[in-house]
């Protein structure tokens, strides 16, 4: 990477953010298109927000990532904000327009566009997902964009389900997500069933948990998606294979979301072969099978 005058600054901001894979994803892209860009961490405290945002727009900062816990608190500070990310109520991204930057949500749009590239059919479909936290809002508002015609929405406190729930109904005007506590899963009657797990149950180290288990459940699944992406195969995903279902784990919707951000920041398009190259990066320095 070679730094001159005409070098534009990219970058994440969030706390921790020591953790991150975006600054491996962002600079790889743009080394492979040949962009005079560089991606780097920012740890920013809560109070200094607004500060944060502001200075990055008056150093001439092209474009900005943002994750736990500031992508609520972003919201005040743009020059506007993508009607999706308005209803999920989070934004991850920041765009660099005349005026401030424009706030995006890529997890929600880089959701759509990893099963869109495994040709998993949304229109007039159903989902159960699993959990109903700030990744489960996502996911369910962009499916809800995506015309899917029902969602059950499992989760431990129910109360956080039937919230979730009645704001997209509310802003879709019909019941296109119908909450349930997680221990009700046996009462969908349904197959045939795309699920998404979007609990933080089965992160590594706790490998060996899920929130269901039981094989009754796991029938309907005809593909299961699970957020989670260490371990490389949690115990959701060896759940909907034994039972015969696709499983993918979250690294491709990490992957698209970066992608998807890269695109809006630069105002380019990414090769699909480039994205790739950049999957397979992520799955070495994650010690993963990337079949
Ligand atoms: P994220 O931003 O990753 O979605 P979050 O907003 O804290 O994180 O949401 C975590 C999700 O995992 C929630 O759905 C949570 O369920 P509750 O709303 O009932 O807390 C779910 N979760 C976490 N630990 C859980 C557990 N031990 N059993 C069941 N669900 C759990």
């Amino acid at each position: 990477m070679k730094i001159d005058g005409k070098t534009r600054l990219l970058g994440l901001i969030g706390n921790p953010v020591e953790h991150t894979l975006s600054p491996a994803i962002h600079n790889a892209l743009a080394s492979q298109m040949g962009l005079n860009v560089c991606y780097v961490p920012f740890l920013v405290k809560e109070a200094q927000i607004q500060a944060a945002v502001e200075g990055a727009y008056a150093l001439n900062i092209l474009g900005m990532n943002v994750t736990v816990p500031h992508k609520q608190a972003v919201m005040s500070y743009l020059a506007g904000i993508d009607p999706l990310a308005e209803q999920i109520g989070a934004v991850n991204t920041l765009v660099r327009t005349d005026g401030g930057f424009f706030g995006y949500n890529t997890d929600a749009i880089g959701f759509i566009r990893e099963l869109k590239s495994e040709k998993i059919e949304l229109k007039g479909e159903t989902a159960v997902i699993l959990g109903a936290g700030g990744a489960a809002r996502a996911v369910v508002f962009a499916l809800a964009k995506e015309g899917i015609r029902r969602m059950y929405l499992l989760n431990r406190s129910v109360e956080k389900a039937e919230e979730l729930g009645a704001g997209v109904n509310r802003v879709y005007g019909r019941e296109v997500v119908i909450p349930m506590a997680m221990e009700a899963y046996c009462e969908i009657e349904e197959e045939h069933l795309l699920a998404v797990q979007c609990t933080s149950v089965g992160l590594a180290p706790d490998c060996d948990r899920c929130v269901i288990t039981s094989e009754d459940f796991y029938r309907k699944i005809h593909t299961g998606v699970d957020l989670i992406y260490k371990p490389a195969e949690t115990m959701f995903m060896k759940l909907v294979a034994e039972s015969g279902g696709k499983a993918c784990n979250g690294l491709k919707m990490l992957l698209c979301q970066g992608v998807t951000a890269f695109e809006l920041f630069n105002d380019v398009k990414v090769p699909e072969e480039m994205a790739q190259a950049v999957y397979q990066d992520l799955c070495g320095e994650l010690e993963m099978d990337d079949e």
